[in-house]
């Protein structure tokens, strides 16, 4: 037992002493709402505004999610021609985004906006570069808690990590000079690998090309194997994909500052259940931001089960704060694998996920040699055992009030005490199982 409180502790003591950037936010992953998945340019304050409604109305925001993040056009077709300060576009958000920022506040929510370190944003409005002061200030004035900050047309200016880091750094420099804290969600797709600078300019940083709403099909516009030295990030990368992008990372997520998998697609319709499943736990253990990308207005209960599964997310926001790491990846004969990833949690607590991208099911008989490869002493000991994609008894078949919702969990069905393996664990098509592992 001492030697699993002896490990908590020294993953605790690692991880602050690489302690990323200290601007108080984001001291586990930030979490909330994005507009591009849902909405493309088609974005507006109306639609905003619902979104936030709904987030209060569902209760999403006693599960954390905090922060509506308008993404790309949001913008006027000009900024401002004498002070040259950001306009938004007059016709979509006719308000204001200062009204509006005061709006979602009033709702106890928080509100992102947009740009890019380039001439332009991806959907060529005006971007920010070389004007980082002004619209800093300007977004600051509007009451703005958030930036994403993109990387189309950056003028040539990456190609390495100074280069980059130069440029990301000018929008650190200028939201810290506004005094308004303000979250920075650097988006440069893992160009220049960003996980090895990022954490001191950065909350957080995108560590892949987009997302798209798919389990695992592979697509040449994502056409790179690794994210350790890609030269084109590119865009419809699949779920499957960035899990792998992202799998030799963890270690340089951190309090404040975390790899950013991309906003989450569950409830767009793309994916089986089990596939969301997937998708949503993996973000979570591999400490991503849970952005929703989804409408909040119109969700299945099976959506809601996922995004409210408080077990999952408790993982996510561990103060503990370190990634799971991946054990093993076994391929499995027709494609796709069979994984295991195990990360460390508070109280010397473990999680413990499998997770199958091969089209055939799979059973596994888990010994804790290999759930504990890295930490003899602790194959030794008892644990009780909780299956996180289970209701807890009492709570299963309940429909969730989220107004009444008290902090205890939904979620955790209670598989008994366990010593040595785990065994008879399936594991369907394009699933994952997650475990919690309490030593006993
Ligand atoms: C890039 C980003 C996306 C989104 C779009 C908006 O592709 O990676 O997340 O912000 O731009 O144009």
């Amino acid at each position: 037992m001492r030697y699993v409180y002896l490990r908590a502790f020294c993953t605790f003591v690692m991880i602050h002493l690489g302690a990323a950037l200290d601007n108080g936010l984001a001291r586990t992953p930030q979490m909330g709402w994005n507009s591009w998945a849902k909405f493309g340019c088609g974005v507006s304050e109306q639609a905003v505004l619902s979104m936030a409604q709904a987030i209060v109305e569902t209760g999403l925001d006693k599960f954390g999610y905090q922060y509506v993040v308008i993404d790309d056009c949001w913008h006027g077709p000009s900024r401002n021609r004498s002070t040259g300060a950001p306009l938004a576009d007059p016709t979509l958000f006719p308000n204001g985004i200062k009204k509006l920022a005061d709006e979602i506040h009033g709702l106890g929510l928080k509100l992102g906006l947009y740009s890019s370190a380039g001439s332009m944003t991806c959907a060529r409005r005006f971007g920010s570069l070389g004007y980082e002061e002004i619209d800093a200030q300007t977004y600051a004035e509007w009451g703005i808690d958030y930036l994403k900050y993109d990387n189309c047309y950056n003028e040539g200016q990456s190609g390495t990590p100074l280069i980059s880091y130069n440029r990301y750094r000018r929008m650190f420099d200028a939201l810290n000079a506004t005094g308004r804290p303000i979250l920075y969600s650097m988006c440069n797709w893992g160009e220049d690998q960003p996980w090895n600078w990022a954490s001191t300019i950065a909350n957080s940083w995108r560590v892949s090309g987009d997302l798209t709403d798919n389990f695992g099909r592979y697509d040449d516009r994502c056409p790179c194997t690794s994210m350790l030295d890609c030269k084109l990030p590119g865009f419809y990368c699949s779920v499957a994909r960035i899990i792998d992008f992202a799998a030799p990372l963890g270690s340089k997520a951190g309090t404040g500052g975390w790899n950013d998998l991309d906003i989450l697609e569950v409830g767009n319709g793309g994916m089986t259940n089990d596939e969301y499943i997937t998708h949503f736990s993996m973000w979570s253990i591999l400490k991503s931001p849970l952005l929703l990308g989804n409408d909040l207005t119109s969700m299945s209960q099976d959506t809601l089960d996922i995004i409210t599964n408080d077990a999952i997310i408790a993982l996510n926001q561990d103060p503990t704060n370190s990634a799971a790491n991946r054990v093993f990846s076994r391929l499995i004969e027709g494609g796709g694998s069979l994984s295991l990833w195990v990360g460390s949690l508070v109280n010397g607590t473990t999680v413990v996920a499998i997770m199958n991208t091969s089209s055939k099911h799979q059973r596994l008989h888990l010994s804790f040699d290999e759930i504990f490869i890295d930490w003899l002493p602790a194959r030794t000991f008892s644990y009780r055992v909780f299956d996180l994609w289970q209701k807890t008894p009492s709570k299963a078949g309940e429909t969730l009030d989220f107004s009444q919702w008290t902090n205890s969990p939904i979620w955790g069905g209670d598989l008994g005490i366990r010593t040595a393996a785990l065994s008879g664990i399936d594991v369907g098509v394009h699933a994952t199982r997650v475990f919690k592992f309490v030593p006993w």
